[in-house]
């Protein structure tokens, strides 16, 4: 526990300095990023790293992505090809993940790769994660910032609701743009989409002229916890439903009656920036959530992959 709670930083200059010493200092820090605010600790610092492993109690064996301040970055840790360049000119900074082998030197603590030989690098786009990694100056890990299994956060809020006393702070600015975690993309052998995320899968295939691989559920290794539950309320959560049925809050998406929606204007990237805080919010009314369809494409796959999980049979 952190004696005095967790610290809530504004996102100005002070802040921001004060959450790269507490980085330096090997504490973890909240950050807002584009997507969802991540739990940070210092790439290179194993113990900063198991600390983040215990804040969110999350099995060891499920790697960390590092996020740096620009690709110059990122070319020292890990070996780049001409696929990664062409996804980096396309996407970053941005909500892309990119896996790839490391390489000799990097200086990562195996605890943020769980001892694989590649490793999941991310140049956020959110002005404030930029900076604090700029004034850091070193590689951030950082997984979203809730307890393990639990909705993602898309505020400060949300993360102190799941973290408050577990870590030394966390950093302000409001919610986060895109709402959805970052799309992973890995690059080490034939290109594969390892988790949907903020951007579209078709808008990958399109920059690398290329079909990917997409891996399936049960898929060794890559995506540890696919299609276990995830992202999961305290409730049940019910898939493709026209109606709610018993005490069930509906939540929407387009022009239907519902509880909440998500986009009534049927806008994918707008739901996407709204599904957690909604999970949040229906998740507070402690009834069972039932969800209308959400159409598969574009942003709406990696909508429906975090339904999806947050609606698969329970770990006890
Ligand atoms: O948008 C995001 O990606 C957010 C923000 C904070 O950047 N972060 C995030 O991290 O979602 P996390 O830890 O919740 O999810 C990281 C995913 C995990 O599913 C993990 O298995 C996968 O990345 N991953 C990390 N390193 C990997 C590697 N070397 N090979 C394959 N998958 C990897
Ligand atoms: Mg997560």
């Amino acid at each position: 526990m952190i004696p005095n709670g967790t610290m809530s930083l504004s996102a100005d200059p002070a802040g921001i300095a004060q959450a790269a010493d507490l980085l330096r200092q090997g504490l973890l820090v909240a950050i807002p990023t584009e997507t969802v605010y991540g739990l940070g600790g210092d790439a290179r610092n194993g113990e900063a790293v198991a600390s983040i492993y215990a804040a969110k109690g999350r099995p060891s064996f499920n790697p960390l992505i590092a996020h740096v301040a620009s690709v110059e970055a990122a070319k020292r840790f890990v070996n780049w090809s001409d696929q990664a360049e062409a996804l980096a000119d396309a996407f970053w900074p941005g909500p892309l993940t990119l896996v790839l082998p490391l390489r000799p030197g990097h200086g990562i603590s195996s605890l943020v790769t769980a001892g694989l030989e590649t490793l999941a690098v991310r140049v956020p786009a959110h002005p404030t994660a930029r900076a604090l990694l700029t004034e850091f100056d070193g590689p951030v890990a950082a997984p979203s910032a809730n307890p393990s299994g639990q909705i993602s956060p898309t505020t400060a809020e949300h993360v102190l609701s799941g973290l408050n006393g577990r870590i030394a702070a966390v950093l302000d600015d409001g919610p986060c743009g895109v709402g959805l975690e970052s799309t992973i993309v890995g690059l080490s052998g034939e290109p594969a989409l390892l988790r949907p995320g903020g951007v579209a899968l078709e808008q990958v295939e399109t920059v690398l002229n290329t079909q990917l691989h997409v891996h399936q559920v049960g898929d060794a290794l890559n995506a540890p916890g696919q299609l276990e539950s995830h992202y999961a309320p305290d409730a049940p959560v019910r898939l493709n439903a026209s109606t709610a049925r018993g005490d069930e809050v509906l939540l929407g998406f387009g022009p239907v009656d519902c509880d909440l929606n998500l986009s009534a204007t049927g806008d994918l990237a707008e739901a996407a920036a709204n599904l957690f805080a909604a999970l949040h919010t229906l998740n507070a009314t402690g009834r069972p959530i039932a969800v209308t369809p959400i159409p598969d494409h574009g942003l709406g796959a990696a909508i429906n992959d975090r339904l999806r999980r947050a609606a698969a049979p329970r770990h006890t």
